[in-house]
């Protein structure tokens, strides 16, 4: 095979793959509509079209109640809240995750207790959840992650054992299903965000969805300043917020509701024919196959590099990879307590109290996130079988050209993990 992108050989791939988000006509008709209507607010609220919208987006993931708000970090808050979380209160959260997942926790008063992760599933390990709980444990917060579920049995008991809410957050997962439940269906709310990397988008914008009218209505309270909702059954009064979505977003949203299902078949089958090439590809393991995931639902593909007798990081792996034509990601996520991004102290958030997150270790997350996963992007599965292969090509290329990718970064310093810089991520997805 010819020599590496990275050293001055041709990529793999030239052309550019799916764009991302898709459009077409219906949705700027749709778009025009709210803007002749100069009704583009969320308020009335719920206003018409995102009333709507999050109706039939509760529905497909059978839930009983949908609420869209601004994006996905305030429908964490808003979740948070509408158990009746109390400051200080903790909640089990996954340490391999957006920063957003833990940040909602502390806006809404409460202390994220970090968890580690399975690394054949990338999500919660329900074996260390049980053993971090506390009589200040009042919420399981499950991050679906990337393309696979949280084991959503295990949780349930364990939630059922100790008294405590699940939230689930569903940021990676519109329209997936687990032992045929859909996503945000088996916790007391599901959470998703619209931002412009994921499965749905409208640039931005967050759903709320739950089958109990009591959280509904909270939520809805909490997100269109603490008004009345139309129900009203149970008359909670309580501060709220100006969370709501607008009509612009919701009309982009119905569109991109109607392409789901379609695209979602589409990522699975890419991601089908990726594993199964990857499986012959030395130096890479693919998670294994979840059976009791029964409609997926790809947000990355994400699959681990394990080499045997070489010391080139991850990191240059990537790179390497993304040279040849293949947009991919290394430290896609952090564990949230080293991220840049989760500089939480007691001074802004006393309900932290004592707590230390320097001294927090979970090491199947850091080796993910810091030795082994690698992370493409979901619209690069949107394309062809010509798509898959061509990423097959170039991660065969460089998985085989380990010896020659050590050479030529022989002689640049690798710092440790310790003098490695904390830096902001920007990419967009
Ligand atoms: C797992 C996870 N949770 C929460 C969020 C927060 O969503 P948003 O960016 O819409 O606020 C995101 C989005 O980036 C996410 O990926």
């Amino acid at each position: 095979m010819s020599t590496l992108a990275l050293r001055g050989g041709a990529p793999v791939r030239r052309a550019p793959f799916p764009v991302w988000p898709v459009y077409d006509e219906d949705d700027l008709k749709r778009v025009c509509a709210v803007v002749e209507s100069r009704n583009w607010g969320g308020f009335p609220f719920p206003n018409r079209v995102a009333g709507e919208f999050a109706r039939d987006f509760a529905y497909y993931h059978g839930a009983a109640y949908g609420l869209a708000v601004a994006n996905g970090t305030v429908a964490l808050q808003v979740a948070l809240q509408s158990i009746d979380l109390r400051f200080g209160d903790e909640v089990i959260v996954p340490a391999y995750t957006w920063d957003g997942t833990a940040a909602a926790v502390l806006f809404a008063g409460g202390v994220p207790v970090f968890v580690d992760v399975r690394e054949d599933t990338l999500c919660l390990d329900v074996e260390r959840v049980e053993a971090a709980v506390t009589p200040r444990t009042r919420a399981l917060l499950p991050v679906h992650l990337a393309m696979r579920f949280a084991d959503m049995d295990a949780l349930g008991s364990i939630a059922q054992r100790h008294h405590l809410a699940v939230i689930e957050d569903c940021a990676h997962v519109h329209g997936g299903a687990w032992k045929g439940h859909g996503a945000g269906s088996m916790g007391d709310l599901g959470c998703f965000s619209l931002q412009s990397s994921k499965l749905m988008t409208a640039g931005e914008g967050g759903v709320i969805i739950t089958s109990r009218l009591d959280r509904f209505e909270l939520a809805q309270s909490y997100t269109n300043c603490g008004r009345a909702t139309a129900t009203d059954r149970f008359g909670r009064r309580v501060v709220g917020s100006n969370f709501r979505i607008t009509e612009l977003q919701a009309a982009l949203l119905v569109g991109q509701l109607g392409r789901l299902h379609r695209q979602n078949e589409r990522r699975a089958r890419s991601a089908a024919r990726l594993t199964a090439g990857l499986r012959r590809i030395p130096n890479i393991e693919p998670l294994p196959p979840d059976p009791r995931i029964t409609r997926e639902a790809i947000y990355n593909y994400v699959f681990r590099y394990r080499p045997e007798h070489s010391t080139v990081s991850r990191d240059l792996f990537v790179a390497a990879l993304d040279a040849e034509g293949i947009p991919c990601d290394g430290r896609f996520y952090e564990p949230v307590y080293k991220s840049a991004l989760f500089p939480a102290t007691p001074r802004e958030f006393p309900q932290l109290g004592t707590l230390d997150y320097s001294q927090v270790q979970c090491p199947v997350a850091e080796r993910l996130a810091y030795e082994e996963s690698v992370w493409i992007p979901q619209f690069l599965l949107l394309g062809d079988a010509g798509d898959v292969d061509d990423i097959l090509t170039a991660v065969e290329k460089v998985a085989t050209h380990l010896d020659e990718l050590g050479s030529a970064a022989a002689g640049v310093k690798s710092l440790s993990r310790a003098e490695r810089p904390r830096v902001e991520k920007d990419r967009q997805y």
